[in-house]
């Protein structure tokens, strides 16, 4: 894989620019419904590639994305872990979000907090952001449970409906949390 393409390595996982190989299996993992389950619902081959496309522009707008996640052991794809700038409006916008999304088969082996940590030292220590945030429904404990894994904060006076979710439906309320680099230096300092 040319150099270029890697944006950072972990023990078990490469974080790397998308490939045109990657949409295949994305498009397999985003139309399970085990994957989907907190998001609004299984996409479709097109809304698959229009994401992706997303993906690949924020890449040109920011110099970050939503990094391509492949197992190290047999180069296999198994989605992302990255940043982004989320686009709806909420009152903690302009933010930058760090979000992951993995296929089930790879679940519970502590891959996402392994990317996510390395995620969070990308883009404190190499992009220079100076906040990270992360959101998700209330009702998804598990990416919570990597929020707190990697360090940050549960702010509940962010916590909002999401604007693109209908009022009542259980995944409209959503919880916030937050990483400053300055907390990050410091906890990395103990
Ligand atoms: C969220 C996701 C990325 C986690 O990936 P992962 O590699 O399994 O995560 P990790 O193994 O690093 O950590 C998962 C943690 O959640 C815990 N967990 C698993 N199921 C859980 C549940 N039902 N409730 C609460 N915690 C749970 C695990 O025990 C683990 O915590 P621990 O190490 O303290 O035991 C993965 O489940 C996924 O892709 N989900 C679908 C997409 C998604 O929801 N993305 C987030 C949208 S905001």
């Amino acid at each position: 894989m040319a150099e270029s393409m890697i944006v950072a390595t972990t023990e078990r996982l490469i974080l790397r620019r998308w490939r045109l190989d990657d949409r295949e299996p994305f498009a397999r993992l985003n139309a399970d419904p085990r994957v989907m389950e907190f998001l609004p619902g299984t996409l479709s081959r097109a809304e698959n590639d229009r994401f992706v496309d997303y993906i690949e522009a924020q890449f040109l707008q920011c110099g970050f994305s939503l990094y391509a996640a492949e197992l190290r052991q047999d180069q296999r794809f198994i989605g992302f872990i990255g940043v982004h700038v989320p686009k709806f409006l909420a009152a903690f916008m302009p933010c930058v979000e760090i979000g992951w999304r993995l296929a089930a088969d790879v679940w519970g082996q502590g891959l996402a907090t392994e990317g996510g940590l390395e995620v969070v030292r990308h883009s404190f220590a190499v992009l220079g952001l100076e906040e990270l945030v992360s959101f998700t429904a209330i009702v998804n404990t598990k990416s919570q449970r990597v929020m707190q894994k990697i360090g940050m904060t549960h702010d509940p006076a962010g916590d909002f409906d999401h604007p693109r979710v209908p009022k009542g439906h259980p995944l409209c309320r959503h919880v916030l949390y937050r990483l400053s680099r300055a907390d990050w230096k410091r906890n990395r300092n103990i």
